[in-house]
């Protein structure tokens, strides 16, 4: 479904402060894959993502989603079909706007047709439907701003409006470093919940290796702007957290 060829991006190229983010990276992800991500800080997995969602485009390579040519696609053009969550619960959506506006967006996105997109009561009766799916009493909240909201509240928003929006991937990055414990795995649980229910493909960067060890049917090391380790879902099972550990003191 998603597939990079020989991807890089170096930084800064020709100056003293060059850095070689990726080194001809090879990924093929599959339709319903849960990929997670992990490796030491700045081994180039936001720059994976951000290469993914089209944030910059990369020096060399390709990058296909269903077949299709989108290397040089704005990330503007890839927003149909690939939803973002950021580590900051407040970038991805807008602050300013109230819950039922920031759905009200996310269905107005071109491909979206899950809704009939309205102001009136059918369509905030839909939207309410869905959030109390997510069971944290936010359907009352619905005129609410955003950004009155915690950033656990957010970031599960922030993923059930990639589903609204029809988006077929979505990308995570650290999505639960800024929230606690309890709040963190909430999250995650609603996001596995979400991914399984709209059979989203999804890619997981984390830093909490419970999370990487228990989440997902994939899991990738990054290092020094490679995959170091790729493992499918059968040998991820057999995986022990203190494996993943481990990777980082090689
Ligand atoms: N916009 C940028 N401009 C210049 N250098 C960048 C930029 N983004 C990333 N880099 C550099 O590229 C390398 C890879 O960064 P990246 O953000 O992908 O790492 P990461 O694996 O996500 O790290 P972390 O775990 O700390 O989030 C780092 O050396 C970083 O400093
Ligand atoms: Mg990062």
């Amino acid at each position: 479904m998603l597939v990079l060829q020989n991807v890089s991006k170096t930084f800064s190229p020709n100056t003293p402060n060059e850095i070689k983010a990726l080194c001809s990276v090879d990924l093929h992800i599959a339709q319903g894959e849960y990929v997670v991500v992990v490796g030491a800080n700045g081994s180039g997995k936001s720059t994976l993502l951000s290469l993914i969602a089209g944030s910059f485009l990369p020096d060399e390579g390709k990058i296909r989603l269903d077949n299709q040519d989108i290397t040089q696609w704005s990330d503007f053009q890839r927003s149909r079909w690939i939803g973002r969550v950021f580590q900051n619960p407040l970038l991805g959506t807008a602050p300013d706007l109230s819950i039922l506006e920031n759905f009200r967006l996310a269905a107005l996105r071109p491909q979206a047709k899950t809704l009939k997109v309205g102001t009136g009561k059918a369509f905030q009766q839909a939207i309410q439907e869905k959030i109390a799916t997510l069971g944290m009493g936010l359907e009352n909240k619905i005129h609410q701003k955003m950004g009155a909201l915690s950033g656990g509240q957010r970031q599960v928003l922030t993923i059930l409006m990639a589903t609204v929006a029809s988006c077929k991937i979505i990308l995570m990055d650290e999505p639960t470093a800024a929230l606690d414990p309890k709040s963190s795995a909430l999250s995650m649980q609603i996001a596995q919940q979400l991914i399984d229910k709209h059979q989203l493909t999804a890619l997981l960067i984390t830093h909490h290796l419970p999370d990487a060890h228990h989440y997902g049917n994939r899991i990738l090391q990054m290092k020094e702007g490679q995959i170091r380790r790729d493992i499918g879902a059968k040998e991820k099972k057999q995986l022990q957290l203190n494996d993943i550990f481990a990777w980082f003191s090689e």
